[in-house]
């Protein structure tokens, strides 16, 4: 991975959030400010970055890429910062430490946790919205509603909202599980463990690979993509987020806070069902391989120049950056 390229496009995108963020304005408390810290203070940029390639994998529009992407880059990440401002709530993961600074609540108190997570989310949707309205072409309309229905279901009661349900209050729902891959077989596991881990994956897939999927199927969306093309990318952010949630998983336990800039040990402190407590390292680490390579796999299906992505998807999963 050629870590300038990436780095010159987070700042690419971080001048984008920067932009598209309100300032501050008192007249309406710290909620400005609080949103503005809890987006734009470090972090991966990584859902940002797949919506954007994803979409110049199918279109090489600069005019479209500013008007219809960018505010879908700028809803991305107020997705995701919410998501994790309220995943540090004491009610929740009860976490004081993010991206290597306090976390908003503990920054702002806990009432402006919560509400500077709600407003981030309704800014996401104003942001989306918004383009629809001065659209002249009914192909572009259409295309914006078409991802903005994608990025609410995603991110909605059953997508990354019904995870963090599952996660914080559900220790195993027999009617949840997910399909997974058929090469999970392989890894015999016991038989009475399948089931287990099928629940876990499920819990991985709506917490995390939702918003994955979001991204990239916005992003391929708003780039005009196929039908066949867009399963393939859902399947990729699939496999993806997975892959990446058992790493953050196996970081939590290996890792340490001043190089991931949140506190480590949160799984067994919060008792938290995860694939390398349950299952172990050997076990955990060959489902991040096996979901990482079918996340490549369907992204090279697509026969589109996923050459970045493709590295990108494997460096940020082994946190090679
Ligand atoms: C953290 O996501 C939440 C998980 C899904 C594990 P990231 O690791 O992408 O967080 P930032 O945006 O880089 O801080
Ligand atoms: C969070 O998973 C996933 C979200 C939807 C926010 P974690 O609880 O493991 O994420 P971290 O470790 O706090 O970043
Ligand atoms: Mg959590
Ligand atoms: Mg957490
Ligand atoms: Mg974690």
């Amino acid at each position: 991975m050629d870590k300038n390229l990436l780095k010159s496009k987070i700042e690419y995108i971080n001048e984008i959030l920067d932009k598209n963020l309100p300032t501050s304005d008192e007249s309406y408390g710290k909620i400005c400010e609080a949103m503005r810290y809890s987006v734009l203070n470090g972090g991966k940029r990584l859902r940002a970055i797949m919506l954007l390639e994803a979409f110049r994998m199918f279109s090489g529009s600069k005019e479209t890429e500013e008007k219809l992407v960018y505010p879908f880059v700028t809803a991305i990440e107020c997705i995701h910062g919410y998501s994790l401002v309220h995943d540090d709530l004491p009610a929740m993961d009860n976490d004081v430490l993010r991206r290597g600074k306090p976390t908003t609540h503990v920054a702002y108190g806990h009432a402006m946790g919560v509400l500077a997570g709600d407003a981030l989310l309704n800014y996401a949707f104003e942001k989306n919205s918004s383009i629809a309205v001065g659209l002249s072409d009914p192909k572009d309309a259409l295309k914006v509603l078409k991802a903005l229905n994608t990025v609410s279901v995603k991110a909605g009661y059953s997508g990354m909202i019904g995870g963090q349900v599952l996660d914080t209050t559900e220790k195993y729902n027999d009617n949840v599980k997910t399909p997974g891959f058929t090469e999970i077989d392989a890894l015999s596991f016991d038989k009475k463990d399948i089931d287990k881990l099928k629940y876990i994956l499920r819990i991985y897939e709506l917490k995390t690979s939702c918003l994955f999927e979001a991204a990239l199927l916005s992003g391929a969306i708003l780039g005009g993509a196929s039908e066949d093309d867009l399963k393939l990318i859902e399947t990729a952010g699939y496999a993806l987020g997975i892959a990446f949630q058992i790493e953050d998983d196996i970081l939590d336990v290996t890792s340490d806070a001043s190089t991931l800039g949140k506190s480590v040990n949160v799984d067994e402190k919060n008792d938290k069902d995860t694939v390398v407590r349950l299952y172990g390292m050997d076990k955990a680490k060959a489902l991040v391989d096996l979901y990482t390579e079918k996340a490549v796999e369907c992204l090279k299906k697509t026969g589109k120049d996923t050459g970045f992505l493709c590295e990108l998807f494997e460096s940020l999963v082994y946190r090679r950056l």
